[in-house]
């Protein structure tokens, strides 16, 4: 119920009347007014005029369940989630969920992750209150081989939702960063549990750096935040949401082909290096070539400097 009272205190513009939410939701006056106390409580400034009603003013910089729900527009994506407030990884919460039989779509986020991981066992620095820190689960009825593209779909959707919340064009760098003026706003680490060549569960996690003032030394020139680069402070919860969102209906068009025939095309268009010399590092090859955006399979064509095209399936790309 709380939930549905925040969810119409959002929508609405004006002033919403106790009146008006008793008889929408059926229920009592005392039970509204229990629901905005509890609201209150948690941070939200809602304004309570007599005659008048209730408006939200603001909601607090905290990621809650209740926020999260109230602002998701997806089916089954983020419909069981879990907040936490301090977590070692939300990856592996989502991994400890799925062996523990979470369903599909299942969402973890924290404020805080004392051990963020990163691609190849690197850590992610993980800011308490200052990013989307977030991973979910997917049981996806797909071929194993395929199911390394959905990363890429998790890049695509991070780059809307980031237009979305923050008004600000990101680039995908392949396979699934995210930059902003070329730096790394955003890294997508996705893990997977098989069995034989069947697949039992996907665990995607996604790391943005939204609201972080200021970032080690060691990493000030290829790391950035959206705040760093609009000078506002990005609502979280509606970041993740709108990233939700992207993933859920990029997810459905991926799913009809097991590929990216529906999605290849956009997600060239928001390349960072379509077209352009890059360096991809191999484990301990290094070349220099030209790329010309992704294939149906998500892998990257490149053409050396001979003229030949490669389509890679893994690797580190430089620009
Ligand atoms: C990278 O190296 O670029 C991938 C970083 C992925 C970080 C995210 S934050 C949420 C989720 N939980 C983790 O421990 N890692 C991912």
């Amino acid at each position: 119920m709380k939930e549905k009272i925040l969810r119409e205190l959002k929508a609405g513009e004006s002033y919403i009347s106790g009146q008006e939410l008793c008889q929408k939701f059926g229920v009592s006056r005392t039970a509204v007014w229990k629901h905005i106390k509890a609201l209150k409580e948690e941070g939200y400034v809602i304004d309570s005029v007599s005659n008048k009603g209730y408006k939200l003013v603001r909601c607090p910089d905290v990621l809650t369940a209740e926020d999260i729900k109230s602002s998701l527009s997806t089916t089954w994506l983020g419909r069981t989630v879990k907040v936490m407030k301090t977590v070692d990884s939300t990856n592996l919460e989502a991994k400890r969920l799925a062996e523990a039989g979470a369903l599909h779509g299942t969402l973890v986020t924290a404020e805080e992750q004392t051990s963020g991981k990163g691609r190849r066992g690197r850590s992610w620095i993980s800011v308490p209150g200052q990013g989307v820190w977030m991973s979910f689960v997917l049981r996806p009825d797909i071929e194993l081989e395929n199911s390394s593209m959905l990363t890429l779909v998790a890049a695509l959707a991070v780059e809307k939702g980031i237009k979305d919340a923050a008004g600000i064009d990101g680039r995908i760098k392949w396979p699934n960063d995210v930059l902003v003026n070329g730096k790394k706003v955003c890294g997508i680490l996705t893990e997977l549990s098989a069995q034989m060549d069947e697949l039992n569960y996907i665990v995607v996690g996604i790391g943005i750096n939204a609201n972080i003032g200021q970032f080690p030394e060691e990493v000030r020139d290829k790391a950035t935040s959206l705040l760093a680069e609009t000078g506002e402070t990005v609502d979280r919860t509606r970041l993740l949401c709108q990233v939700l969102k992207h993933f859920e209906q990029d997810y459905e068009l991926f799913k009809k082909t097991e590929d990216f025939s529906e999605l290849m095309e956009e997600y060239n268009g928001f390349l960072a290096h379509f077209g352009q010399e890059i360096k991809v590092v191999r484990g301990k090859d290094e070349y220099i070539c030209r790329s010309e955006g992704i294939n149906r399979r998500g892998e990257l064509r490149v053409v050396d400097s001979l003229g030949r095209t490669q389509e890679i399936f893994s690797g580190e790309v430089s620009i």
